[in-house]
């Protein structure tokens, strides 16, 4: 720990030399300022390949899907229209976790970058009565953004909670116009993530489970006419998905699978890691037998997917906090076997 630090505070400081010495100062502030060059916005393929195989867990379609989509769609110069992806799964199955894992690998500042945009209805338009207003402040910020950062990113989360009307709006920017009032939306990426057919995947998971093959087997052509037809069907994503599907705005359906118990397993381990610990098995465990795994009788998919491992783990973990004089604070796992402390 104190190594790294010394390390670390070595290299701030001959990285402040040098930028002292050599640099003007417009170069030190494009260099810590994000603006929309090859600097802060530059897609890296093999860095998403290798993220959604160590980071994503149980989803072999969905990591296929997008690291074909948005390859082919990052390394083509002219694209026709702007990539529309259209995330579905049940809770907790790593949608919002791909999209991040998409955005890290394009810009640096991944998620927090200033050219990525994270809208949630329930927050960002909550009231229906406003919804006139929303629609024009929605559009003219994707105009906004867009004009000064054609590699913009959107990705709208809760897609099934948002109003018709506000769908609606979007629907000009992803269409293949070659411009819109003067701007081309053409590298921009939409992702729209939500619930919708998750029943469906899962029915047509388990039941491919159920003839003995193996998870990885299952193929798109599987999941696809299912999932189409119980989108189409559902009376709350029907509406928004005939308005994008009817067009052939969305490129791409990918399905998130539900989750297993060795997959929640994997992911408590990853989620220690994370934190800096060292992954124990046992605790992941535990804490993989403690939440609640579904449909009825089968009981083999686990119903919050990985959504409360990270934190029920805290229900495991200590912090101890050794006294300011020497190292910063250390972490240890706690076996809470009923009796015993610490
Ligand atoms: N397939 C997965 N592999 C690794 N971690 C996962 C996976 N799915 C979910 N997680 C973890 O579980 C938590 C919730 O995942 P995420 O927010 O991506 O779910 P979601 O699919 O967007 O769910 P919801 O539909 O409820 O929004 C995150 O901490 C995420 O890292
Ligand atoms: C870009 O989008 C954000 C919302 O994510 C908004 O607050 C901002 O005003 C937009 N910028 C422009 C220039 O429209
Ligand atoms: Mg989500």
């Amino acid at each position: 720990m104190e190594a790294t630090f010394k390390t670390l505070l070595g290299y701030f400081c001959i990285a402040n030399v040098v930028v002292n010495a050599f640099h003007p100062f417009s170069t030190i502030y494009s260099y810590f300022h994000e603006s929309c060059d090859s600097t802060w916005v530059q897609f890296n393929a093999a860095g998403l390949q290798a993220d959604l195989k160590s980071q994503l867990f149980g989803q072999h379609l969905a990591s296929r899907i997008i690291l074909k989509a948005v390859t082919g769609f990052m390394n083509n110069n002219n694209p026709q229209k702007p990539l529309v992806l259209s995330l579905h799964g049940w809770t907790g199955t790593g949608k919002n976790l791909a999209s991040k894992l998409i955005a890290n690998n394009i810009y640096k500042k991944g998620m927090d970058s200033s050219f990525v945009h994270l809208f949630v209805p329930g927050l960002n338009f909550p009231k229906e009565i406003q919804v006139e207003k929303y629609k024009s402040q929605l559009q003219h910020w994707i105009r906004g953004n867009v004009t000064a950062c054609a590699h913009s990113m959107f990705i709208f989360d809760e897609m099934d909670k948002m109003h018709p009307g506000l769908i609606d709006s979007i629907k000009p920017f992803v269409d293949y116009y070659e411009k819109l009032d003067g701007v081309s939306y053409r590298k921009a990426m939409f992702i729209f993530l939500s619930n919708a057919g998750g029943e469906s995947i899962t029915q047509t998971t388990l039941d491919f489970w159920k003839s003995g093959k193996d998870r990885e087997e299952l193929e798109l052509e599987d999941v696809e006419i299912a999932l189409s037809l119980s989108v189409f069907n559902n009376k709350n994503s029907g509406l928004w998905h005939a308005t994008l599907i009817n067009k052939n705005l969305v490129d791409f359906f990918v399905p998130f699978l539900p989750l297993e118990y060795r997959h929640v397993i994997q992911c408590a381990m990853a989620e220690m890691k994370a934190r800096g610990l060292s992954p124990d098995p046992d605790v992941a465990y535990k804490l993989a037998l403690g939440i609640s795994y579904g449909p009825e009788y089968d009981r083999f998919f686990s119903i919050p997917g990985c959504k409360m491992i990270a934190s029920r783990l805290n229900f495991f973990i200590e912090a101890i906090t050794i006294p300011p004089d020497s190292k910063p604070s250390v972490f240890r796992i706690r076996f809470n076997s009923p009796g015993k402390k610490g």
